[in-house]
């Protein structure tokens, strides 16, 4: 079989190392890839938002699976696109249609998703520019720090922890009344603040059954010990240790289950990844987000712990028959460390030459921002998150060791990286 793969960071460097594993696949194409993927499949410069193009794409090369990395085209309403679409309806699309991706799409929905089908969250309410004072006399009645989210997508900045009620009340009006986040800020979700400790599980479902992946916790700040901006991800681990037996069986009992059924009681067909952010409030689990495909840098770690053939999988997600699937996990502990561009998450230079990958050691590196030198005889930073460095160990401290010693081996000019991935978790383990 023929996939075409839509993205081009270390997510789908990710997917495409595991899917060109597959037996089941011949070509494998990435759109549009990066240096990486290229090591398993052919990269093509296609516009993941540009659904025609997509169309004569997967016509002329016999493409039978298309999978998408990022919610944007599923937001955009890919998968809708290929069923309308008479020459396309029987091709696979792995990620949800349009209206189940509101769950990442809009915050709002997938609140009133949650309250609908009592799954725990943070206690919210949702506001719009002529209900502002409502929001300020909800502000009131929690205590800070205040959570205010843009309700649509804003490319990862547009949650807002605020300390004071000034400062709550001021972004609020920037938001609302000054499109701080344009149309994905028409309306806003205020949330209580949650405290506890974060962790993601991944769960793929064919609509009705699910499967759950490992767990995952990434680092979102820039800075050591959680300070700084936020990024698209520092770095992660998995599995999470206090995330043991009890906890995940009320996660699945109190969340992924009222999840599954939500989505068949509403009618929401769902083919795909479901990213489930967590809070453990003392023991107790409550949904921060949906997000409607994996994450990056989360799947740098959860994806080489999959064993199992990932296409028969994804199969089973398009045939209806996942539950008649096994699902194969390797118990070792993966971690991540991403290399980044000194100045991301904001302006960062690109085009610098990164020397070293060759005396890497027994881990695994997935590009994300990089490209190949005009006349290929170099590779080059091309974005903000550049590399992500993946080292497998029996214990955390193991994967973690191993990763950072090879992160020593690769340098390039204003490489950055976290020291401290990963670390708040060594006193869980055994080490
Ligand atoms: P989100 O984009 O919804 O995942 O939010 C980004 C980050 O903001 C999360 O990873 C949390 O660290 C934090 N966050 C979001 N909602 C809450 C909440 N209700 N309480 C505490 N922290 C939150
Ligand atoms: N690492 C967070 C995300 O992929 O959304």
């Amino acid at each position: 079989m023929n996939i075409l793969l839509l993205g081009s960071g270390g997510r789908e460097h990710a997917f495409a190392r595991k899917i060109k594993t597959s037996l089941k696949v011949d070509q494998l194409f990435i759109a549009h890839g990066n240096v990486g993927t290229k090591n398993y499949g052919i990269n093509v410069a296609l516009n993941p938002f540009n659904f025609d193009e997509i169309k004569r794409f997967v016509i002329a090369n016999n493409i039978k699976m298309v999978i998408a990395g990022s919610e944007e085209t599923l937001v955009k309403g890919i998968h809708d696109y290929f069923i309308n679409d008479k020459e396309l309806r029987n091709i696979v699309v792995i990620g949800p249609e349009k209206k189940a991706a509101m769950l990442e799409g809009s915050k709002d929905f997938a609140k009133s998703f949650m309250n609908r089908h009592n799954i725990p969250t943070a206690k919210h309410k949702t506001i719009y520019p002529e209900s502002l004072q409502n929001g300020l006399e909800f502000l009131k009645s929690l205590t800070p720090p205040y959570v205010i989210k843009a309700d649509g997508l804003a490319a990862g900045k547009g949650v807002l922890i605020c300390k004071t009620f000034e400062e709550a009340e001021s972004e609020l009006s920037q938001i609302l009344l000054h499109s701080k986040f344009g149309d994905a800020g028409c309306k806003v979700v205020i949330e209580e603040f949650l405290k506890g400790i974060e962790l993601s599980v991944f769960v793929i479902t064919d609509g009705v059954s699910y499967k759950i992946l490992p767990t995952a916790k990434d680092y979102k700040r820039i800075g050591e010990g959680d300070t700084g901006l936020n990024t698209g991800g520092m770095g992660a681990i998995s599995p999470v240790s206090f995330a043991n037996e009890a906890f995940l069986e009320k996660v699945e009992k109190k969340i992924i289950i009222p999840t599954i059924k939500g989505l068949v009681d509403d009618q929401i067909s769902y083919k795909g990844f479901i990213f489930i952010g967590l809070m453990n409030v003392n023991g107790e689990p409550y949904v921060i987000e949906y997000n409607v495909r994996m994450g990056d840098p989360e799947s740098e770690v959860v994806i080489p712990r999959i064993k199992s053939d990932i296409v028969e999988l994804f199969e089973g997600i398009a045939n209806s028959n996942l539950k008649d699937k096994t699902i194969e996990i390797d118990e070792r502990f993966a971690a991540t460390i991403m290399l980044v561009s000194s100045g991301y998450p904001e302006e960062y230079k690109k085009g610098k030459e990164i020397s070293g990958l060759n005396n890497v050691k027994d881990c695994i590196v997935y590009h994300a921002g990089t490209i190949d030198s005009e006349n290929n005889t170099a590779i080059l930073t091309n974005g903000g998150r550049v590399l992500a460095v993946t080292a497998f160990g029996e214990t955390l401290k193991e994967a973690l060791d191993t990763a950072y010693c090879n992160v020593d081996k690769i340098s390039f000019d204003g490489k950055y990286y976290r020291k401290d991935i990963g670390k708040d978790l060594l006193n869980y383990y055994d080490v």
